[in-house]
């Protein structure tokens, strides 16, 4: 079995560690709902997720997934963008997943952009706990393209080093750009 998993795997094993039963925490970027049927089981019945997506479709079939297993009343559906996370949210969260890209199977038109995204990271770390955790799974190439990705890279690397430990995780001899992972902790 390998050792060195994905970054959606990674993703997943890092917020695991630190969510704990109760916490409230954020899913950006609902999609078809995995990660916020994910991040349901972990908080309990007596945490919340706070679940976005700009897309009604998505909203849709994540609540239809946590209907199934029996988790939706732990869920908060938003239908807008996570660049407006404040405006729903304020009180601290444990923990906050982003998975850029566009909609499986959807429109491919329709996906996260650096400017919103880069918006929606800093409106999380204001509102992480400390020792809370970021973490953003970057698609990149194919339809999504190289911009937001680059232009992602280059606005965490100036994340002030006093307060947030960021870590980049790249697989740097594989073809087909597989997603990069992007953690940030908050320790001060
Ligand atoms: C790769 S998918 C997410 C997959 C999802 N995490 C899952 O577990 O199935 C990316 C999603 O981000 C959504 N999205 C794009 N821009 C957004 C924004 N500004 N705010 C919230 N969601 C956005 C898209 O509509 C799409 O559903």
């Amino acid at each position: 079995m390998c050792i060195l998993k994905n970054s959606l795997v990674q993703s997943h094993e890092l917020i695991a560690r630190i969510v704990k039963e109760g916490d409230t925490v954020i899913d950006a970027t609902a999609g078809n709902g995995n990660d916020t049927a994910f991040l349901a089981k972990l908080v309990g019945e007596t945490g919340r997720v706070y679940s976005f997506d700009i897309q009604q479709q998505a909203i849709d079939k994540t609540r239809e997934k946590l209907y199934e297993l029996n988790l939706l009343e732990r869920v908060t559906l938003i239908n807008d963008g996570h660049e407006n996370l404040d405006k729903y949210i304020n009180t601290s969260v444990k923990a906050v997943m982003f998975n850029l890209g566009y909609l499986p199977k959807g429109d491919h038109g329709i996906c996260t952009k650096a400017p919103t995204t880069i918006q929606a990271v800093q409106k999380s770390m204001d509102r992480l706990a400390m020792n809370g955790l970021i973490t953003v799974v970057v698609y990149y190439g194919g339809d999504s393209g190289f911009e937001e990705k680059e232009q992602f890279l280059e606005y965490i690397a100036t994340i002030d080093c006093r307060h947030y430990t960021v870590m980049k995780t790249d697989f740097i001899n594989q073809v087909n750009c597989p997603p990069i992972l992007v953690c940030i902790e908050k320790y001060q």
